[in-house]
């Protein structure tokens, strides 16, 4: 386990363990578990970052398709076809300090996993737009745990059948994908005027189009279909996984990029303890997850 030597009081690395000892490296930053980032700080400081008026933020829990749709906005705003990568080492809120993105011209596009308690004040003194882009859970665990293995800074060797429990209950990074979501929509509730469109991955893979041009009204932007389609096309999983992926980190990120993956990994039992807790914790949810198309 690597532990970075610059001065970070409150911040120290932690193995994880799942149901089989097996360890998933984190950084305790503040109470908070983060992925435990190369360089990083950690989250301090990071509630007064300065936020702009005309920021965009992409708010998501960890594997519902960050970097598909970091790329669709940027395309959108820029008003053309990029071809470099994703850059999410400047957008990225947690890999802080400030100074990372201070100097990313306007409108910023910003990007975090999260919670509103530990993002920047200003995302709601400022009434910063926020896109908050959901996918259903059994597919972000799949995701999750292929990511895991994959990504070397996380260091995790260990096995899918030991994963599903603790992923759930959030002992992992950024807690649970059920609180995470509990979370955001007690947020939208509280926060009436806080510009928040909400995507979901299943749609966007079933209709990008009409997706984007939901993106384009809430960004203020107008765009052509023909520009539309041109974006949709440079946005696919093999063109970003190809074009776009440099390094380990985003080489890991362009998997499969489905909806129903889930059911090659689920075991019934796993499904229906998964099914089981999800009643329990999400009762009150008005949320409708696609988990298959
Ligand atoms: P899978 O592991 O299920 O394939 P994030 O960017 O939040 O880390 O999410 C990663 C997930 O989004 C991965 O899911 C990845 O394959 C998928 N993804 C990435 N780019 C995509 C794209 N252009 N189109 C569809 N899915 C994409």
């Amino acid at each position: 386990m690597m532990c970075e030597d610059f001065d970070r009081p409150l911040t120290h690395v932690v193995g994880v363990p799942d149901d089989g000892g097996d360890t998933i490296t984190c950084l305790n930053s503040n109470g908070f578990l983060i992925p435990n980032f190369p360089n990083t700080r950690g989250i301090q400081g990071i509630r007064s970052a300065k936020m702009r008026d005309d920021d965009i933020i992409l708010c998501t829990y960890p594997k519902s398709g960050t970097h598909w749709v970091l790329e669709i906005i940027r395309e959108l705003l820029a008003g053309e076809i990029i071809e470099d990568d994703v850059m999410m080492d400047k957008t990225f809120l947690e890999l802080g300090p400030e100074e990372r993105y201070a100097d990313l011209q306007s409108p910023r596009i910003l990007n975090s996993h999260l919670l509103m308690k530990h993002l920047p004040e200003d995302v709601i003194n400022k009434n910063v737009k926020v896109i908050s882009v959901l996918r259903n859970p059994k597919d972000v665990a799949v995701s999750f745990y292929n990511f895991a293995k994959k990504v070397p800074y996380l260091e995790f060797k260990g096995e899918w059948k030991n994963i599903l429990r603790p992923f759930f209950e959030g002992k992992f990074m950024y807690g649970s994908w059920m609180d995470y979501i509990s979370d955001w929509e007690e947020v939208k509730k509280t926060n009436p005027d806080l510009p928040v469109l909400t995507l979901f991955y299943e749609d966007l893979k079933q209709d990008q189009m009409l997706e984007m041009r939901r993106m384009c009204e809430f960004l203020g932007v107008e765009r052509t279909d023909a520009f539309l389609s041109r974006i949709r096309d440079n946005t696919t999983l093999t063109a970003m996984g190809t074009l776009k992926s440099k390094g380990d980190v985003n080489r890991a990120v362009f998997r499969k990029g489905g909806v129903g993956d889930w059911k090659n990994w689920f075991t019934v039992a796993q499904n229906e303890w998964f099914d089981q807790l999800y009643q329990e914790k999400m009762a009150d949810c008005h949320l409708q997850f696609k988990y298959t198309l």
